[in-house]
């Protein structure tokens, strides 16, 4: 298949593009290189990439019709990965504007892109944030999306909805896929694993909200890539499927796990809940399973040593304690 990823030099997008490379797919990247995090890590991504054949990188906007146009004018495309977006909770506060553009009206160009191109698949990328702030249980696909708590958990809810009307009134074929907190190699720097990684490794003291008992479904990165994967080459109709790992854990037991992991303990520095943040996620998985034979085989312990590893790879980092 000829798939188009956008977002391809982002965290999931490059980890994507190795697998379904490997897989003997043929890929053309989308990306505009923006500054949610240092650029020079987006190409560092796309530099990982030149051994392997088959692939493109067409560098812009999803936003801008005439380079949308283009893009799907000058390649057969058989479907798209759309991973294109401003993503994180807490930075959607500042600029909720910014969110809106990119992931609705980017979405909205990408879908009216595709119906003039006649490309049928799409497999979107949306997010565990559209359940809002849940007590306890599993999150199910049925469930409420409506109450959502932060402006990026309301741009996902909005694409998702987006893409269910294209498929009603024009018969797209569309997965969109929830996927709760990824996390592993080149995790995107802003993100809590990266960060207290980084933390632990300079000596600085990690920044921890609320008491310590918020809980997150944690899913690596290689699962989420699988299941986004077979989502590609079996998408039909229009579903909403949760991509987890099923196994939530508190920041507390995250923290235990990285001090374990790096042989290095910093201070914890408290601050209050941030708006926005939910303090629990869970994901159901019984219907990836069925409709993707989707299953997580990395655990939490073993998808941090690979992080761990990685890092000590890429970075400068102080001598382990004994
Ligand atoms: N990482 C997670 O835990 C997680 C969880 C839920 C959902 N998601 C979603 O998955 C997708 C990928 O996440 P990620 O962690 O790899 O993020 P990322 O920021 O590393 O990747 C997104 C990429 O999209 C590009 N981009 C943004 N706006 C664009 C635009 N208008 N035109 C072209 N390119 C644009 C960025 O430059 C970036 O390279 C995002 O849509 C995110 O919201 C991620």
């Amino acid at each position: 298949m000829t798939i188009l990823i956008t977002g391809g030099a982002g965290f999931i997008g490059h980890t994507l593009t190795n697998y379904l490379l490997n897989q003997g797919h043929t890929v053309l990247l989308v990306d505009n290189f923006n500054d949610s995090y240092d650029p020079a890590i987006k190409w560092q991504h796309i530099e990982s990439l030149r051994h392997l054949p088959n692939w493109s990188l067409l560098q812009g906007d999803i936003r801008d019709k005439r380079f949308m146009r283009q893009v799907f004018q000058a390649n057969a495309i058989d479907g798209v990965i759309h991973l294109a977006g401003l993503a994180g909770v807490r930075a959607s506060l500042q600029n909720p504007a910014a969110y809106f553009d990119h992931n609705v009206n980017g979405t909205a160009v990408l879908l009216d892109t595709m119906r003039n191109a006649g490309v049928k698949r799409l497999v979107f990328a949306s997010s565990s944030s559209v359940y809002g702030v849940r007590a306890g249980g599993t999150f199910q696909e049925t469930d409420s999306a409506e109450d959502s708590v932060s402006p990026y958990a309301l741009s996902k809810r909005a694409a998702e909805r987006l893409c269910q009307q294209h498929h009603r009134l024009y018969g797209l074929n569309v997965f969109c896929l929830r996927f709760f907190t990824v996390y592993g190699p080149q995790q995107r720097p802003d993100m809590a694993i990266s960060r207290f990684i980084h933390q632990l490794h300079s000596g600085q003291p990690i920044c921890l909200f609320g008491d310590g008992r918020s809980q997150r479904d944690y899913t690596y990165v290689d699962d989420i890539v699988l299941g986004i994967s077979r989502a590609i080459e079996r998408v039909k109709g229009f579903e909403l499927i949760n991509l987890g790992s099923a196994n939530p854990v508190t920041l507390l037991e995250l923290i235990a796990l990285l001090e374990q992991q790096t042989k290095r303990r910093v201070p914890l520095n408290w601050f209050t809940d941030q708006p926005g943040d939910v303090p629990y996620t869970h994901a159901d998985i019984r219907k990836a399973r069925q409709l993707l034979d989707y299953q997580p085989t990395t655990d939490l312990a073993e998808g941090l040593r690979r992080m761990v590893i990685s890092y000590q790879q890429n970075h400068v980092y102080l001598p382990a304690l004994d």
